[in-house]
This record gives structure tokens, C-alpha cells and sequence, in this order.
């Protein structure tokens, strides 16, 4: 259930383009009198750039064939800067958008965010660099895209300088949603007031001096996606301030077997520590190898091919061009190359593991195959008295995306274990009821979310869940009650409508029904659903 609502997270890629254009950008202001060579540099990175207005892509159309949806762009220019309004039709329903944020620098892509009531919702369309306007990344067999699915603050974590989510909510925001666009220097610096009062080294956290893991961490709070990233009790992703570990606000999880370096896997995306980790140049030199011993995020190589191979040759040595198979100049082209990544639709990325000899291209998923091992471990083991709901909470997560009942029911076990001890941590409750619910014990589940209420009494999902182990416990009108009140917190969450429309369907109710539709549509204007919802229940 929680599940519902989270979405396929990430991205794609397609060949390499050319970068982003330089933009200096406000958030820096500050530091650009003393520090003006890593401003300037920095403005010139993807990261600088992971987020924006909607910049000037070229219109377009197509259709998606497994749906028949058709999607127009249109892109004008005007003095307030660019608009683009995007269409979608679909058996004679039609809907416009204006997105607000466009995410991603465009290396390889741009997604879409639309605004709407305060709730920030994506788009189903990228523009790929090199391949134009195509569906996004986990709605290429969607057969009913529309602009529906939440932005969550985890989304935003990995793309944006600040957010501002209201608490408790999905998909809600202050106004302004959003106040630092593309990765702020506050994001790998941490806090920058401290410095800013008494500008001198040690004022201000310089990731390449932390000790390891809370180096290491830096990056990866957004270059490690894992299988899943479960935040600690009471903290969000977002939580995470340079200088800590990792597993001080959120532990990741990923596949056992995917550590193991014999079995090079396929390359997924955001995987880059992952896949560095299993490198012989990792594991052989003691931590001193890291993600800012190749790339200095304030500045751009000109020439790759050099510029990595000093970084290679500053632990190889000059001795080893005496006995390396010739030609050698050209490091990253044989021991790094660019490959498919196997979840990312059309896109291509950079091999991380460093092997000896690459891999042959095609091999198997990172993903173990149906009947192979599923276990999940930490990246790194959080404090021990979370280990077990960290990990519980991962398994069901995986567990129902894959379908792998074993590993649902691990997790389950591992929280019931644990659950005295965490009387009152809504994500345990809600993973613990999804799971009752899953093995159809409703009232159980029920009493689960019940405290889940307790917990966080504001938040919406909280009755949705109920409601719907009320409905699967043939209670009607408990479940309608619940429904009812999570749309009175948040009215712009689509799922409650639906499933009022359905209780009133069985309870053959049609004018209920219709009149569902028309409160759905009221919230969701131009959703193609509802649109359809309310003309077909109006025809019975
Ligand atoms: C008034 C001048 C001034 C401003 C403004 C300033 N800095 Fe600095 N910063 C310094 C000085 C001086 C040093 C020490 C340089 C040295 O020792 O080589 C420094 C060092 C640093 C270091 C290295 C710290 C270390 O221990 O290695 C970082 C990182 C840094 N600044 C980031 C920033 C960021 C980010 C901002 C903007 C939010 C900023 N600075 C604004 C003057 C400034
Ligand atoms: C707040 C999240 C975040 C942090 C922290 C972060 N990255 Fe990134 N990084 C991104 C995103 C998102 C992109 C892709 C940007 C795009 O193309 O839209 C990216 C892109 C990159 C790229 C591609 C080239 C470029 O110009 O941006 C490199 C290299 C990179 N990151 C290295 C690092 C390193 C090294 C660290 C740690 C010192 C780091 N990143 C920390 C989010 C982050
Ligand atoms: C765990 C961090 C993380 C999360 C969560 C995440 N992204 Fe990304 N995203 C990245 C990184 C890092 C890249 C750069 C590609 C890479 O390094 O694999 C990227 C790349 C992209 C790109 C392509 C940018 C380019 O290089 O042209 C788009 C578009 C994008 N993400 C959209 C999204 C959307 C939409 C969501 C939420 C539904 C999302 N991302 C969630 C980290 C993240
Ligand atoms: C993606 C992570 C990241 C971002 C964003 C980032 N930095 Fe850095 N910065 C680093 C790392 C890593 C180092 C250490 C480089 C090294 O010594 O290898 C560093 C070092 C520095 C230093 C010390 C340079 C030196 O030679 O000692 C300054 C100054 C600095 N950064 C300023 C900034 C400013 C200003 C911004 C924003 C405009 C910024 N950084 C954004 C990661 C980042
Ligand atoms: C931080 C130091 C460091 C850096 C930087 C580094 N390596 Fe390594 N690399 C090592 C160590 C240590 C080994 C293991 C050597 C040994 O056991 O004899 C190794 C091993 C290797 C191997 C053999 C792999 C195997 O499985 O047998 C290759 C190939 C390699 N490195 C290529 C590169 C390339 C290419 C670069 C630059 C892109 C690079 N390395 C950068 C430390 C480094
Ligand atoms: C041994 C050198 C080396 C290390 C260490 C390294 N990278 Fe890279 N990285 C590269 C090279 C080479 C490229 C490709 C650059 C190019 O094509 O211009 C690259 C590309 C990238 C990109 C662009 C997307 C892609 O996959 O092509 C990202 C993001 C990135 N690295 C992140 C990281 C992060 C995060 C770490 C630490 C976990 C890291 N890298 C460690 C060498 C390294
Ligand atoms: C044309 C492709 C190619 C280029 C370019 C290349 N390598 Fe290699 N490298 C190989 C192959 C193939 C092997 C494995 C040789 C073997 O197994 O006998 C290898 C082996 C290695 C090893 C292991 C050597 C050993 O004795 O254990 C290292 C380290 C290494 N390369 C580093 C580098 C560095 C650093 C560069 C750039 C200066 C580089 N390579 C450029 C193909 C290349």
C-alpha cells in the first residue's frame, strides 16, 4: 500500500550529449567573492543542474502504442521565460499541462513536474537527449499514462538543493515547493554559517578530510540507490548532513549476491558505489580509493582520456606502462567503457567495477533471476538496535515489488520481533499490516493501522490503509468513514476516489457512483479516467 504510491524511481539514458550551459546560480552567490574558481566550475556541472524551470527542449509528438495515448508538445518563448504546455489524448479524452520544474540537467533526459494545489505530480513523458520525446522511465507499458503519479520528497532528495515537504503528506509542499534548484554546495559542504561568520579551513566540512565512511557517505546519499533505502525511526532521507554515515538517517539495502565480484552482473542505474566497491582497485588499496580521487565536482575535464589517466597512473605508477599491453593510452576505454544499464530503459553508462578485461556485454541482471537467492543485506549495518526493522522493512519493500513471498514473510518476521520495541514507528506498523493484509487477516491489519492513526494522525495515508482493510473486511461503511477522512487531509490523493467509486459499484449505488467520479474529477481535472469515470457513469 505504501508501495501504491511509490513509483518505478529511476531513470535512463541515452549517448552522451553536450552539457548543460553555465548558469550562475543564486544559492552560490555567497561563496563566489572568495572561492571563485569552484563557483564558476561548479555552475558548469550536471549536478548544478539536476533540477530547473523548464528549459528549452524542442516541441514534439508521438504516440504510445501499448496505451494509443497521443502527446503533443508545444514550447513557446516569452519575456517570463519559456513555457511548454504538454497534451496527452486518449479514446477522445484530452488533457493539457503546464510543468513547472523540468528535472534532470538533459544529459541524457529531462523529466516533468507538474504543481497542482500544492501537490507536485510527474509527467509520463522525458525528452532523451538523442532520441527525443518518449515515455519516462517506468511508464513504458503503462496503459493508462496521465499526470497522476505523486513526487515524493525521497524523488527530490537526489535531484534538488532544498525542498520544503509539509509533514506527514506524500506529495504536498510548501510554497514555494521547492527553494534551491539544482544540488547546492551545502549539500556535500553541509551548513555553510558557521564558515560564512569565520571563513577559514576546518570551518566548513571538506568531504575529501572526513574520515571514510562519512566520506564515502557524501556521494553516496544519492549515487547509491540500492534496492531500497529505509530511513531510521522519526527521520527522513533528506535528513542526511554531510560529515555523518549514511546509516546515521537511512540504511540501503542491496541483493547479496550483487557484493560478490565474481559474478559481474548487468550495470543498473545509480549504482556507481556499488559497482566500485567490487573493483580490485577498491578492495585492494585500504579506502583509499573513492569517488573524489577521479571525479572533483568543481571541475569539468576537457580532455577525459587524460584527465583519468593520471588519476589511474597516481596509484598504478609510470612502471606499469613498462609491462602493460600496448596501446595503453587510453585507460577508460578498455577498463571503464560505457555500457547498457539493464533498468534504465535506452540508456548507457559508465562501468565502475574497473575489470581486468570487460565483461562480456549482455550478462545477467544485478537483479537475481526468479528462482536464485534473494537475500538483502546492508550496504552498511545501522545502529544494532535497528539492524532487524531496517532490514524487515527492506525485504517487504522488495518482497512485493519482485513478488517474492519468502521475502516478504522475512520481513514480516523480523518486525514482529522487533515491534515491542517500536511501539510507535508508523513505516514498521504499515509494513506490518500490508503484510497481514497480503495474507488477508484485514482485521488484524486493521488494528495495525489503527495505531499507525495514533502515531501521525495527520497523515492521509494512514485512513487510506485502514479503509482498505476495512473493505477487504466486508465493511463497508468503516471503510467509506476512512476514506472520507483521508480525503478531508488531503483531497488531492487519487486512490481514495477510486475506491469509494468501487464500494458503491458493489453496494449498487450508482448515483453515489457518479457522483464519486464527479468529486474525482473536481480534484483531478483533466485526469483521463476520471473524465471517462464521470461520462460513463452518467450514461447507467
Ligand atoms: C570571506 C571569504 C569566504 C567566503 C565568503 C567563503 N569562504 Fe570558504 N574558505 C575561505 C578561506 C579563507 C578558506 C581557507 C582556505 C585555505 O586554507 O586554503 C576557505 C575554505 C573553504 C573550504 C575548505 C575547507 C577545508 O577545511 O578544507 C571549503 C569547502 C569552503 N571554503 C567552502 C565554502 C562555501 C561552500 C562557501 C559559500 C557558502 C564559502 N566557502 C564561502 C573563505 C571564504
Ligand atoms: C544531492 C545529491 C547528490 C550528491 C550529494 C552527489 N551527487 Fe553527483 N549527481 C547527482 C545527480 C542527480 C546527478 C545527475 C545530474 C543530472 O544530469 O541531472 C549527478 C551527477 C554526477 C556526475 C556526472 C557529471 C556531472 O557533471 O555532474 C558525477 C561525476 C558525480 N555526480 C559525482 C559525484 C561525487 C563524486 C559526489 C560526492 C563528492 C556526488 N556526485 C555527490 C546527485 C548528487
Ligand atoms: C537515489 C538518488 C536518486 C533518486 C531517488 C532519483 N534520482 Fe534521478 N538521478 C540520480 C542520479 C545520480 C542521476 C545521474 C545518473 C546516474 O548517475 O546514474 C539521475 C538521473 C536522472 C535523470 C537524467 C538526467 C540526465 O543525466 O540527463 C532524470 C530525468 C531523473 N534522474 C529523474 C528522476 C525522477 C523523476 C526521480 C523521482 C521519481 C528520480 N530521478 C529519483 C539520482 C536519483
Ligand atoms: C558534489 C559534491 C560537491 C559540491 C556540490 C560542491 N563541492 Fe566543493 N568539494 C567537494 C569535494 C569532494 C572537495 C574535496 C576536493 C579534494 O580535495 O579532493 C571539495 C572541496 C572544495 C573546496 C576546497 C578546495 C581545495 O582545493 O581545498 C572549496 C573551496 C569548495 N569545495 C567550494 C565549493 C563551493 C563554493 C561549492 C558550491 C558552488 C561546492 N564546493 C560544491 C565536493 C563538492
Ligand atoms: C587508489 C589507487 C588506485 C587507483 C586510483 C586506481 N587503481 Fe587500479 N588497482 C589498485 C590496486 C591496489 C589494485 C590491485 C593491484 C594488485 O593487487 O596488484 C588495482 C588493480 C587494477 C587492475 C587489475 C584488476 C584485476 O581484477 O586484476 C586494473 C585493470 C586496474 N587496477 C585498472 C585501473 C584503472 C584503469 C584505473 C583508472 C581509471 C585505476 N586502476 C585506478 C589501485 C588503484
Ligand atoms: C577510477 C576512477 C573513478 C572512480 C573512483 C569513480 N569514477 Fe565515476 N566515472 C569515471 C569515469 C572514467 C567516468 C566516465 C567519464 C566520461 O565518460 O567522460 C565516470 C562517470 C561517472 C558518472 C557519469 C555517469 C556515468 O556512469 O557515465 C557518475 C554519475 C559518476 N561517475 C559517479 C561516481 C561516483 C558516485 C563515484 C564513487 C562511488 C565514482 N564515480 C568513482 C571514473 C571514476
Ligand atoms: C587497449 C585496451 C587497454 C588499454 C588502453 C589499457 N589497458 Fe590495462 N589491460 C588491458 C588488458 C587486456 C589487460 C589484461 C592483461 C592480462 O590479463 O594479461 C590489462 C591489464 C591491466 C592491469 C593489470 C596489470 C597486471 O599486471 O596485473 C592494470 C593495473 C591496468 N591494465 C591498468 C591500465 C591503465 C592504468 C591504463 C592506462 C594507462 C590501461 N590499463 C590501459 C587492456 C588495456
Amino acid at each position: 500500500m505504501t508501495r501504491l504510491f511509490k513509483f518505478a524511481g529511476m531513470l535512463l539514458i541515452a549517448p552522451l550529449l553536450a552539457g548543460a550551459v553555465a548558469q550562475p546560480r543564486a544559492g552560490d552567490v555567497r561563496c563566489t567573492r572568495c572561492h571563485p574558481t569552484e563557483t564558476e566550475a561548479y555552475a558548469r556541472t550536471q549536478m548544478a543542474h539536476s533540477l530547473s524551470g523548464i528549459t528549452r527542449e524542442p516541441p514534439g509528438s508521438f504516440t504510445q502504442a501499448v496505451s494509443n495515448t497521443h502527446f503533443s508538445i508545444e514550447v513557446t518563448d516569452s519575456n517570463e521565460g519559456v513555457r511548454m504546455v504538454q497534451h496527452l489524448e486518449r479514446d477522445g479524452f484530452s488533457g493539457s499541462y503546464v510543468p513547472t520544474y523540468a528535472i534532470g540537467s538533459g544529459t541524457h533526459a529531462v523529466g516533468y513536474l507538474i504543481e497542482r494545489g500544492g501537490h507536485l505530480f510527474q509527467s509520463p513523458i522525458c525528452f532523451y537527449a538523442g532520441r527525443g520525446w518518449d515515455m519516462a522511465p517506468g511508464y513504458e507499458q503503462n496503459q493508462r499514462p496521465d499526470f497522476l503519479r505523486p513526487v515524493t520528497a525521497d524523488c527530490l532528495a537526489c535531484h534538488v538543493g532544498k525542498e520544503q515537504p509539509v509533514m506527514d503528506s506524500l506529495n504536498r509542499y510548501e510554497d514555494p515547493p521547492i527553494t534551491a534548484e539544482g544540488i547546492t554546495c551545502e549539500r556535500c559542504h553541509g551548513p555553510a554559517d558557521a564558515h560564512l561568520r569565520n571563513p577559514v579551513a576546518g570551518s566548513i566540512i571538506n568531504p575529501a578530510k572526513l574520515p571514510e565512511r562519512a566520506r564515502d557517505s557524501v556521494c553516496e546519499q544519492c549515487h547509491l540507490s540500492g534496492e531500497a533505502r529505509i530511513a531510521n525511526p522519526g527521520k527522513q532521507l533528506s535528513d542526511f548532513q554531510p560529515g555523518q554515515n549514511l546509516e546515521d538517517v537511512f540504511s540501503v539495502y542491496v541483493f547479496a549476491s550483487s557484493r560478490d565480484p565474481s559474478q559481474p552482473g548487468a550495470l543498473k542505474v545509480i549504482s556507481q558505489a556499488q559497482q566500485l566497491a567490487l573493483s580490485t582497485c577498491a578492495r585492494r588499496s585500504n579506502g583509499q580509493l573513492w569517488c573524489g580521487t577521479c571525479h572533483d565536482p568543481h571541475r569539468q575535464p576537457t580532455d577525459a582520456k587524460a584527465w583519468f589517466r593520471a588519476r589511474c597512473l597516481s596509484c598504478h605508477g609510470d612502471a606499469l606502462l613498462r609491462t602493460h599491453p600496448k596501446p595503453n593510452d587510453d585507460c577508460i576505454g578498455c577498463h571503464m567503457p560505457h555500457r547498457p544499464v539493464s533498468d534504465g530503459g535506452h540508456t548507457v553508462f559508465t562501468d565502475h567495477r574497473i575489470a581486468r578485461r570487460p565483461p562480456a556485454e549482455s550478462v545477467a541482471s544485478t537483479a537475481p533471476g526468479a528462482n536464485e537467492d534473494h537475500s538483502l543485506v546492508a550496504w552498511q549495518e545501522p545502529a544494532t538496535a535497528l539492524e532487524q526493522r531496517d532490514l524487515g522493512l527492506a525485504e517487504i519493500e522488495v518482497g512485493e515489488r519482485i513478488k517474492d513471498a519468502v521475502l516478504i514473510a522475512h520481513g514480516a518476521k523480523r518486525l514482529s520481533d522487533v515491534w515491542p520495541g517500536f511501539p510507535k514507528d508508523v513505516a514498521l506498523l504499515t509494513g506490518i499490516g500490508q503484510v497481514l493484509l497480503g495474507v488477508n487477516d484485514p482485521q488484524e491489519a486493521e488494528a495495525v493501522f489503527e495505531q499507525a492513526i495514533q502515531a501521525e494522525p495527520d497523515n492521509a495515508s494512514n485512513y487510506l490503509h485502514a479503509a482498505l482493510a476495512w473493505n477487504t473486511a466486508h465493511d463497508p461503511e468503516k471503510a467509506i468513514e476512512y476514506l472520507e477522512k483521508a480525503l478531508r487531509l488531503d483531497p488531492l490523493l487519487e486512490q481514495p476516489y477510486t475506491v469509494l467509486a468501487g464500494i458503491y459499484k458493489e453496494e449498487n449505488q450508482p448515483a453515489m457512483v457518479h457522483m464519486t467520479y464527479e468529486r474525482y474529477l473536481k480534484a483531478f481535472p483533466k485526469s483521463l479516467e476520471a473524465q471517462r469515470d464521470v461520462k460513463e457513469s452518467a450514461l447507467r
